[in-house]
Parts: C-alpha cells; structure tokens; sequence
C-alpha cells in the first residue's frame, strides 16, 4: 500500500510518529496540547533530565561525551526559556518534547539519546512531585509570615477587649490578641499539613518508565537522591499513576485557604461601620464607581471568594483520578491546572492576608464599646453564685437568667443594677458581685491554659513567637 500524502495531511510527530501515516487533526492537537501550562514545569522537568542523563552516564549506558553534550545542551536551553527566546508550538503538546526536540535540534545524536530508559510517564511523575515540593517550600515561608503579623497584633492587643461571639450572639468577653493567635494556631496546623504532605510525596518516580520499569540497568537510587528524593518509588506502575500527592496538597491547600476564608469574613465584618472594630488599609480597599463615600474591603472578600476555586481544584482532581484504572492515562493531563492555580492563588490570599493583618487599624474604643451590650459577663455573676453561695449551677443559671431580664427591663448592663435590684432576685447576693461583672475583670480571670485572659494571651504570644 501506498500513503497518499497531500499537502492537507498533517505531518507526524517527530518524537513519536513513526507508526502513523497522518499527525493529529487540528481539533486534537489543540485538545492534547498542554504547553500553555505545562510549560510551567521547565525547571523541573531539565533538573529532572540532567539527573537522568547523569545516571546514564555513571552506569555505562551513555558516553561521557553524550552526557556532557546533553548537559550542555540542556543549559542552553534553560537559558533560551529564560530569556523568552525559546519557541513554542502547540504541535510538540507537552513541555517534555519541547525539551526534547529542542535538545535534538541542538545537539543531534547524544540528545536523541537521552529518552532511553525513562518515559513522559514516569518523567512527568517526577517534574510534577518536584514542582509541588517547590510550592510547598515557597508557602511555607508565606504561612509563617502570616503567623507572624497575627502574632504582632496578639502582642499589641493582648488587653484589648471586645464581645466574644457564639452563634453570632454576644457571648463572653474576649481579647483580640486572643482572637488573632486562634488563627496562629490554624495555621500552625495547616503548615503542618503541607510538610506531612511535603515528606509523603518525596520519592521519585523515575526509573518506572511507561509502567512497568526498565530492562536497562538502571540506578534510580542515584536519580532520587540528586533531584533530593528520599529513594524511588517502590512500584513503577504507581509511580506513572499516583497522584495523591497532589491532591493532598490540594486538600491542604484547601483547608488553609478555608482558614483564610474565615478569617476573611471576619475583617469584612469588623471593617462594616456596624462594627466598625478594625479599618483595613487603603492598599487593600477600593471605593466604588458610583457611590463616593463608600470604602470596601475588597482584598478580603477576594480572600473569601478564592477559597471556592481552591476547594473546587481539590474536588475538581479527585473527580479526574477516581475513575482512573492503572496506569498511565491521559486523563492525567488534567492534574496540573488546578494545582497550578490553586497554589497560585493561595500564594495570593496569604500574602494579601498577611498585608491586611500588619496593615489594619485595631478601634479598640469600637471594640470595648460594644462590650457594654449583650451582658456579656452573665457567665461570671453565675459563677459568683456558685463560688460565693454555694449555688448549684444549673439554679445559679436561672437566677442569673432573671437578673438579665431585670436589666433587659431597665435597659442598663448587669454592672449598672443596684444591689438592691440584684438582692430583690437573689437575697444573697452581697457587694462584693461587682468585682465579677466588669469587662476587663472577666477578661482577666479567664485565665485558664488557652484562656483569654491577658497574660495567657502575652505568654501565649511568646511561645507561638518561639515556635516560629
Ligand atoms: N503531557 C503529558 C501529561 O501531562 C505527559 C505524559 C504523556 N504521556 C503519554 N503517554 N502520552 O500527562
């Protein structure tokens, strides 16, 4: 049989079309092509090929001479896609070929060489864990920085008391300081998390090949610990097709991002007049086109919306692998975008967070102002009444409900009734009640471990400090 090649015929793929008469259609070039993102993976994917071609060397199945002209080859094309003057085309799909082809065009022979024992599977594996294990060590950092400018505000505002909220209600007292270093703490966790994810994910694919291993003789030891692996991976065919390392990164990505979002929503309502507790700088806020006076937090309700596309990369890859057999398939093209953007995103949200932490004004007479309503220290005169009188709790509760509706009645706080008022509830009830329905002396006598007193929060302050 002859082929009948016009000019309309695409032509085929010069890295892997020597089965095929025709190259792909326009619609499947376009579909398979993942250079525009891919190519985010240059770094990874020349420091993954410099440790194959090393290891090729070291163990005899490349000259010295290929290997030098390889790596030589690979610098020069590290710097052309660094300086913008490599060239790119949706025809070689995958940042992998690009590499390649270019390497072949450059050095001929050696370069064409270098693909012997290895595949795009397991190379892709490797460039992928590489470049998460990069965004876990660039967030890291990030993360701690947020911590920091939160630990900042708990020193300055150790003191500063305002409403402690349940349900949205008033509750108790709280102080601020106490507030921010909950946050610390989250994110103590969170970078927690991307570390236990960093040490899972820290073992290299290549040496697996297209699946199912090599029948050169390899040393997949010797590349594992030049790109900084713990070892190789123990199963090839898991190699090319596991990525719960990615997706671990993306529920962590997730959760801190969800961290974010509440913290988000609560500086857009402390930053609303009503509350009126904090003011978010102006480099975080924009006014509106129409309404002159207005001021919005916008960086925060950006924090806030940003976790939904974070949460959504994470469902978004479990729904990609979950119907995925062994191993390689193209489905796993889909991986990176999300990851991609995702870290991108989060990298935005801390750093924007830890801008309008460091930033915002505290009105810590806002603050204290509103403690005055809500009868916040209600928990306090029930607990007067069972350490002074003896009082079961349950019945110090009812006698306290009663003097709230007292003073709901005579619209003051519990502070402003008269003993008189009190004692015509609680016959009991002596002076010495006043000492316990004060604001700061709430705040004060919660001084329980984790209690929100003012010295738990400066002590709590200097250990979170330590541990950074
Ligand atoms: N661009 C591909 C990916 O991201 C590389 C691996 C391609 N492997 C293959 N057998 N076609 O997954």
């Amino acid at each position: 049989m002859t082929e009948k090649k016009t000019s309309n015929t695409p032509t085929t793929n010069p890295l892997w079309g020597g089965r095929f008469a025709s190259g792909p259609g326009a619609l499947m070039e376009q579909m398979n092509a993942s250079i525009e993102f891919d190519k985010a993976l240059y770094t990874q994917d020349i420091e993954g090929s410099r440790a194959h071609c090393t290891m090729l060397g070291s163990v005899g199945i490349l000259s010295d001479d290929d290997c030098n002209a390889i790596l030589k080859g690979l610098d020069t094309i590290q710097n052309e896609i660094e300086s913008g003057d490599f060239v790119f085309s949706p025809a070689l799909e995958d940042i992998h070929m690009h590499i390649e082809s270019r390497l072949i065009e450059l050095v001929g022979d050696p370069g064409a060489r270098l693909h012997t024992a290895r595949s795009r599977n397991d190379q892709v594996a490797t460039d992928f864990r590489l470049w998460v294990r990069d965004a876990i060590d660039r967030l890291d950092p990030s993360l701690r920085a947020l911590q920091s400018a939160l630990i900042d505000q708990a020193e300055a505002e150790a003191a500063t008391v305002l409403p402690g909220l349940t349900h949205l209600q008033p509750a108790q007292p709280v102080t601020f300081g106490h507030h921010m270093l909950a946050y610390v703490e989250m994110l103590r966790r969170d970078r927690g998390r991307f570390a236990d994810c960093r040490g899972r994910l820290n073992e290299s694919p290549l040496g697996a090949a297209a699946l199912a291993g090599t029948s050169f003789p390899i040393d997949p030891a010797m590349t594992a610990k030049a790109l900084g692996f713990d070892g190789p991976m123990n199963n090839s065919m898991d190699a090319v097709s596991a990525r719960d390392f990615a997706i671990e990164f993306l529920a962590d990505a997730a959760i801190a991002a969800t961290h974010l979002s509440r913290l988000a929503e609560e500086l857009v309502m402390w930053a609303s007049p009503r509350f009126g507790f904090v003011t978010v700088d102006d480099t975080f806020s924009t006014g509106s086109s129409i309404m002159p006076q207005k001021r919005n937090p916008d960086a925060a309700e950006l924090v806030r919306g940003k976790s939904g596309r974070i949460i959504g990369a994470l469902n978004g890859l479990l729904i990609v692998l979950k119907g995925l057999p062994l191993a390689y398939s193209k489905d796993l093209q889909e991986d990176k975008e999300p990851v991609f953007a995702a870290a991108g995103q989060l990298d935005l949200c801390v750093a924007a967070m830890t801008g309008m932490i460091g930033g915002m004004t505290v009105n810590t007479q806002a603050m204290r102002a509103a403690c005055e309503d809500g009868f916040l220290t209600a928990t306090d005169l029930a607990d007067w009444l069972v350490r002074t009188l003896n009082m079961p709790f349950r019945n110090a509760h009812a006698v306290t409900g009663q003097v709230v509706k007292l003073a709901e009645t005579r619209g003051c706080g519990l502070a402003d009734l008269s003993l008189a008022d009190l004692q015509s509830v609680e016959a009991g009830i002596t002076d010495d009640v006043f000492q316990v329905l004060g604001i700061e002396q709430s705040v004060a006598s919660r001084s329980s471990p984790g209690g929100t007193a003012p010295d738990q929060v400066r002590a709590a302050a200097a250990a979170a400090r330590k541990r950074l």
